[in-house]
């Protein structure tokens, strides 16, 4: 009885967690997953009245550039505060375009209150009572401060606070993110915001999830949203998808398959779990997307109506990075055969350039892109170089690594304020992995650099490893666990994460165990694939004190069980080839003050 009682009890609090979202009221704004909130898909074309008493409906918003959906109400603190840069931003983006709707989504409020705060915040723009709560219903709207950014097509672009001025219990005398400001800049261009998602402090809304529709799914509607948004990237012409997923007749012609990588996650290639820190270029898709995608494929691919159709993406031709300052190729070209592997290239090329460099973005193009798995250049400062001293010295090929392209991530802007060093006389050491794929190719890879404009900048962006060059795998270990650390000896801030690991490579989790012992986790792999070298970058660069430890935890698969395992009878060790092991973390990072 008593064990019953608690646990009805534990429901509750569960359940009233959920209803009052505690989590996206704490602290300033910061970067969600996007797509488990419904970014990326069409918003239903909502009809409404506005406070002026006319009709209207969302897609008659469909020749502006984009569409805020703004909630907003008079009671709540933090929309007060707000209030009046709504106002201006509504009236700044008129000119470019940009149509505001206010929604206040808290139908109590006395229609004398609201129209008295509209007055007094000056804002001008349609105003919205959702009374039946449609809109907050079909945007799951979370807080009354939250806004919406939708394109012409109506999918939303963005969801989240306006900006960091002003939260819970804090207001700050400016805003440090302009999150609004930055996704409107993007939708407007026709790109897709970095930041997609952040909570958006305010009061909090019960969440009225939308209701299954019961409607087909078609690729107009569904499909072709999420393939913009997690396959293109790859899937196209001059990347290294081996199929463009561009039209229906390209997702139709290829469904069967489709169907099986999605079910089977081999596709999108991702493999960190929920449990780690939020991160850019998130491929991922949510459990509602893959159910899309099979009911799609399982329903016979239906095409469904134009009018919902996404607008289609557009991409960068030539160099995404824009015009490189300075282009280097290495000197000779590898003709990849048609069949078979290829044991990885090494290359180095020698920079000639008259003085230290700093590096603010890099692109690496290979000239036979679909023949190429991945890049990874290393860095060797010169002898005589002043800081030669301070170049790490390479341990077991782990120091100096400094650029890196793998599939879907081939060019890289370091955040603003932050560089990466390149000395005077360097020389850049290039590792390749060509794949074959049918068809003889000949690549000559080059790297493009961006310089900072100002010479040094404020932060060194660094690259460490962490490792542990006594790994020992047994023969034939199914599960064999090994482990890396380092203490930060200053305080810093943390960009991004490669783990490196070779075919035996299961599983890899960075923790940091901060100075009094809390441990938090950064990044979990629990499924590592070798041959998918990925980068991942914190959508929020994190700080953590001096003292605090990061450790890498990685497992190993030497059993006949793992298929692509050349020989379980063999105690595997570090090494350079693929034969042997590895186990690596590197952490981008830079000091703090
Ligand atoms: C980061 C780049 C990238 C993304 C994103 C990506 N793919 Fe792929 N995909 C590839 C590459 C590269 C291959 C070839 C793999 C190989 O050669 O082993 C591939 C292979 C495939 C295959 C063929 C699998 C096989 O082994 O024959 C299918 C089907 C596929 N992708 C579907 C998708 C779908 C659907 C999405 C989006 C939901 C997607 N991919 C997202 C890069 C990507």
């Amino acid at each position: 009885m008593r064990i019953l009682f608690a646990t009805a009890c534990l429901l509750s609090l569960l359940s009233a967690a959920a209803v009052l979202q505690a989590d996206d009221l704490e602290g300033r704004p910061r970067p969600v997953k996007a797509a488990a909130r419904g970014v990326g898909a069409l918003v239903p074309d909502l009809t409404f009245e506005d406070l002026a008493g006319k009709a209207g409906r969302l897609s008659e918003f469909r020749d502006r550039k984009a569409l805020v959906i703004a909630f907003t109400n008079a009671g709540c603190p933090v929309c007060k505060r707000y209030g009046p840069k709504l106002a201006r931003m509504a009236r700044t983006w008129a000119e470019r375009d940009v149509a505001f709707l206010l929604v206040n989504p808290t139908p109590h409020e006395d229609v004398k209150v609201v129209r008295a705060a509209i007055d007094a915040h000056g804002l001008e723009a349609r105003y919205v009572l959702d009374t039946d709560g449609r809109f907050a219903q079909a945007l799951a709207g979370r807080t009354t401060a939250e806004c919406f950014v939708l394109d012409a097509s109506r999918t939303l672009r963005y969801r989240g606070a306006i900006d960091d001025q002003y939260g819970v219990g804090y207001a700050l005398e400016r805003a440090t993110q302009p999150y609004l400001e930055r996704a409107l800049e993007a939708v407007v261009a026709g790109l897709r915001p970095e930041i997609e998602a952040t909570t958006a402090p305010g009061c909090t809304l019960e969440v009225r999830r939308a209701k299954p529709d019961g409607r087909a799914v078609t690729w107009h509607e569904h499909v072709q949203r999420i393939v913009q948004a997690r396959c293109q990237d790859c899937h196209r012409e001059g990347e290294n998808g081996p199929f463009a997923l561009m039209t229906y007749a390209d997702a139709k012609g290829n469904a069967p398959m489709i169907a099986y990588v999605v079910r089977e996650r081999l596709m999108p290639p991702w493999f960190a779990s929920d449990e780690s820190l939020a991160m850019l270029s998130d491929h991922s898709l949510t459990a509602r997307e893959r159910s899309l995608l099979l009911r799609w494929v399982e329903t016979g691919t239906p095409e469904g109506d134009p009018k919902d159709a996404p607008l289609p993406r557009t991409f960068t031709k030539g160099w995404k990075i824009g015009k490189p300052d300075a282009v280097l190729q290495i000197p000779k070209a590898f003709r990849v055969p048609a069949e078979g592997t290829v044991k990885y290239q090494y290359s180095t090329v020698s920079t000639d350039f008259a003085e230290d460099r700093w590096i603010q973005a890099f692109e690496i193009r290979p000239t036979a892109p679909q023949a190429v798995h991945h890049v990874l250049v290393f860095v060797r400062y010169p002898k005589d170089h002043p800081r030669a001293h301070e170049q790490p010295r390479p341990r077991g090929g782990v120091e100096g690594y400094f650029a890196a392209m793998v599939p879907g991530q081939s060019a890289f802007r370091f955040p603003a304020g932050t560089a990466r060093f390149l000395p005077k006389g360097a020389q850049l050491r290039f590792q390749i992995h060509y794949t074959t794929n049918g068809q003889e190719a000949v690549d000559q890879t080059r790297i493009g650099f961006v310089f900072t404009k100002d010479g040094r900048p404020q932060h060194e962006m660094r690259s460490t490893g962490i490792y542990n060059l006594r790994l020992r795998i047994p023969a034939g270990k199914a599960h064999h666990v090994e482990q890396a650390s380092r203490m930060l000896p200053i305080k810093a801030r943390i960009h991004g994460f490669t783990p490196h690991m070779h075919v035996r490579g299961k599983a890899f989790h960075y923790e940091a165990v901060l100075p009094d012992g809390t441990r938090k986790t950064l990044l979990d792999i629990p499924r590592y694939d070798f041959n998918w070298q990925l980068h991942y970058r914190l959508a929020e660069p994190l700080e953590l004190p001096a003292g605090t430890r990061i450790r890498c935890t990685a497992v190993y698969d030497n059993s006949a069980g793992n298929p692509a395992n050349p020989n379980p009878n063999k105690t595997v060790r570090w090494g350079n080839q693929t034969w042997e092991e590895m186990l690596i973390g590197y952490v981008d990072w830079h000091p703090v003050k």
